[in-house]
């Protein structure tokens, strides 16, 4: 494996995306092309008229996704990062004791916390599972470029399962996880886990896609239910942040995001 050199946060947006839907588009088109090959018929007018279809919503997907990828990049946008910034603005935290980042990917929130809490120690936990192109060592990597080696750590785990004892953290984040975590679909169950490992009364701030319908049918009810079980509990719609362009606020970038901040 290469050496990795610079610090490497990675695009939300993983670059094979645009890659495969342009390649694909171009291979519609070239089909279209080649549809003139045939003889014509009504059949193969049909299969003309399906392949420009086709290839006019891969080309404008492509689009989609190469723009918004450039957006949340850190040297283009630099969306993803205000993003994680502001999911540590919601977090009510002094900063003293440690902090678990779960699902913590590249490691870019761990470290960000890191830095904003000079006295903190920051635990990043991750199952870096093949869907995703980070790793436990990019994360160190990025932790040791950034000068917060000494106070940041990060182990493999299933969020579903913290493998920390109960009230173990003193303030917890998260950051579009908690939809994925295919081990555990009850996510009521799942940010129960995320609540047991922190002490009575740390704070906590989850960001995640709490506006779809498919991960989250009944957002109300997982409030209700939580905040049972907290001393504090806040929802915020984070999709109206103006550091959010409109361009991404779809289903497929960042438009049902929202985030949940309180006390345990
Ligand atoms: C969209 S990425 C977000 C990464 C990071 N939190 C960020 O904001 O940059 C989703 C992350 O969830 C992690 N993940 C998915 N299922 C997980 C599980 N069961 N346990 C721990 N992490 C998981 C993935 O490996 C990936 O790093």
């Amino acid at each position: 494996m290469k050496e990795q050199m610079k610090i490497d946060y990675a695009n939300w947006i993983p670059a094979k995306l645009p890659r495969t839907l342009g390649v694909t588009g171009a291979v519609f088109t070239l089909l279209f092309m080649l549809s003139f090959l045939l003889p014509g018929s009504i059949p193969i007018l049909i299969l003309r008229v399906l392949l420009t279809a086709a290839a006019i919503m891969m080309w404008l997907f492509f689009a989609y996704m190469a723009y918004a990828r450039r957006l949340l990049s850190y040297e283009g946008g630099g969306v993803q990062s205000k993003i994680l910034d502001n999911v540590l603005r919601y977090l009510d935290w002094e900063g003293n004791g440690t902090l678990l980042d779960i699902g913590c990917g590249s490691g870019a929130l761990t470290i960000k916390a890191a830095k904003k809490y000079p006295e903190a120690n920051c635990v990043g936990m991750d199952y870096w599972g093949a869907i995703w192109d980070y790793a436990q060592s990019q994360c160190e990597t990025n932790a040791r470029l950034e000068g917060v080696a000494d106070r940041t750590s990060f182990q493999k785990g299933d969020a579903a399962h913290l493998d920390f004892t109960d009230g173990h953290f003193d303030a917890a984040v998260s950051n579009f996880v908690f939809h994925e975590v295919g081990s555990q679909p009850d996510k009521l169950k799942l940010i129960q886990e995320a609540l047991r490992i922190l002490k009575p009364g740390a704070p906590f701030a989850f960001e995640d896609i709490f506006y779809s319908p498919r991960s989250y049918p009944d957002l109300d009810a997982l409030i209700q239910a939580l905040s049972k079980e907290v001393t504090e509990i806040h929802f915020v719609d984070t999709r109206q942040n103006d550091f959010v362009p409109k361009f991404l606020r779809t289903p497929f970038v960042a438009g049902e995001m929202g985030l949940i901040c309180g006390r345990k």
